[in-house]
């Protein structure tokens, strides 16, 4: 694998790895508001990063490159309330699907063709990120910080569980 390519491959599992960080500080921040449901959305979030992560990590290696682990950044610690914690993961999510865009494009330059079939899933899967997000989103928007709303939210919330997809190599 070429070291450009090995290069960038490693910068995306510091992202994965910094999400995970990120959507644990914001649930840790759900826990302190009392809302359990926000906190197990957010920590089945988190788990999906290591996923990822783990793809990253077992390509790199696949594909005889050298992983190399850079220091993690310190995520936010407060948010002013659920609204605005879930565009912060809003933005966050784009942040990344560019990231990921990115990756494509270098594996394209580097003719890296296996790399660049690898990156179609995460194309695919940041669609459906910044989805999910973006409909929570909308919909803490539409309650307007409303307590009866956010309990409604929060019920709906509890009940994500996280399922590694199966169809996986
Ligand atoms: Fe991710
Ligand atoms: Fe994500």
């Amino acid at each position: 694998m070429k070291k450009r390519i090995e290069e960038v491959l490693n910068q995306q599992i510091n992202e994965e790895l910094y999400s995970a960080y990120l959507y644990q500080a914001i649930r840790a921040y759900f826990e302190s508001i009392g809302l359990s449901g926000f906190s197990n959305w957010m920590k089945v979030q988190a788990e999906e990063e290591l996923f990822h992560a783990e793809k990253f990590f077992s390509h790199i290696v696949q594909r005889g490159g050298r992983i190399r682990l850079t220091a993690i950044k310190e995520p936010a610690f407060e948010w002013k309330n659920p609204l605005d914690a879930f565009k912060a993961s809003l933005e966050h999510e784009k942040h990344i699907t560019s990231c990921i865009h990115n990756l494509v494009s270098v594996a394209e330059e580097e003719k890296d063709y296996p790399s660049k079939t690898f990156l179609n899933w995460f194309v695919d899967e940041q669609v459906e990120e910044e989805d999910n997000v973006s409909k929570i989103v909308q919909e803490l928007e539409m309650i307007e910080n409303d307590g009866k709303g956010l309990l409604m939210i929060d019920r709906e919330l509890s009940s994500r569980t996280f399922t590694p997809p199966t169809n996986e190599e």
